[in-house]
């Protein structure tokens, strides 16, 4: 829990938590490379990255931390993090990477819900998290508690999936979990919606960034599962979603990934 007075577990499934603690439980601790952690997967990922590079003397509160990877990043830039996750065991493993990594002493990890984050020592410079938005209910619940911690001046970024392709989201639906398809999520979560991105509007200035097209790449484990795509295949689908961003920008917000800046207004 965030501190001894924490109440929000009415917030929190049992299920969730469990479903994480099996996720991060025994990981070995991993030595995070500064000059390549942004490059680790794909555009999305080093744009999202790119925003949190002047961090330096910065309070910066990481969302659903999970092994906290981002978080040790983030203190090697020079920032003092703390860090929220749901799971004890993403605290654990967090915490071992924080000190894996020599950073221990700018890396505080909380077990909490996220929507405790009003119980920190807040206000933060910058708020952050990867695909973490998406798990939180009630959603507007987040972005009132996001904006009680957020420094008059803050700013906030997040990497993020999106429930925006209707096509996509059947296919989430109806094929994840199913046929050999794998399913990556808990029960609880689906992918962050427009309506939370309007709730978002509500609150902050925000800017979507869409930096690549994660649309027919995404097919393949959907259409003929997680092992049996022919390379060709696989690399031409992956083209025509880097031809589509290039040349048909009305497309990217069909995109299954997003970052997502919000700024205090
Ligand atoms: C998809 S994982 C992402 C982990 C991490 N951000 C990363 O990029 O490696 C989502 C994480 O959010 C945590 N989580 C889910 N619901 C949460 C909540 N309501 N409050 C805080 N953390 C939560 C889970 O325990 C899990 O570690």
């Amino acid at each position: 829990m965030v501190n001894e007075q924490s109440t929000s577990v009415a917030y929190e499934r049992a299920e969730t938590r469990q479903h994480w603690n099996g996720v991060w439980d025994d990981r070995s601790p991993e030595t995070i490379d500064p000059r390549t952690f942004a490059d680790r997967s794909g555009p999305t990922h080093r744009h999202f990255v790119s925003r949190l590079d002047d961090v330096e003397g910065e309070d910066v509160l990481e969302l659903g931390s999970g092994p906290g990877h981002l978080a040790v990043y983030l203190a090697q830039k020079g920032a003092r993090v703390t860090a929220i996750d749901v799971s004890p065991e993403a605290v654990e493993t967090a915490r071992k990477n924080a000190l894996h990594n020599d950073v221990a002493a700018d890396v505080t990890v909380r077990q909490g819900n996220a929507l405790d984050i009003g119980r920190l020592s807040g206000p933060f410079d910058r708020v952050t998290g990867r695909f973490v938005l998406h798990h939180v209910e009630p959603f507007e619940d987040l972005v009132d508690a996001l904006d009680a911690v957020l420094a008059p001046d803050g700013r906030g970024v997040f990497l993020e999936n999106s429930a925006r392709s209707d096509l996509l989201m059947w296919c989430r639906r109806h094929l994840a979990g199913r046929f050999g398809i794998p399913k990556y999520g808990d029960e609880d979560e689906h992918p962050l919606s427009p309506r939370e991105v309007k709730a978002l509007r509500r609150s902050f200035d925000v800017q979507v960034h869409v930096p690549e097209l994660v649309f027919f790449k995404l097919m393949i484990p959907y259409v003929l599962g997680p092992t049996r795509s022919p390379d060709v295949l696989a690399n031409g689908l992956r083209t025509l979603d880097d031809v589509l961003h290039r040349w048909v920008p009305a497309l990217r917000r069909y995109s299954y990934r997003q970052v997502i800046e919000i700024a205090a207004t």
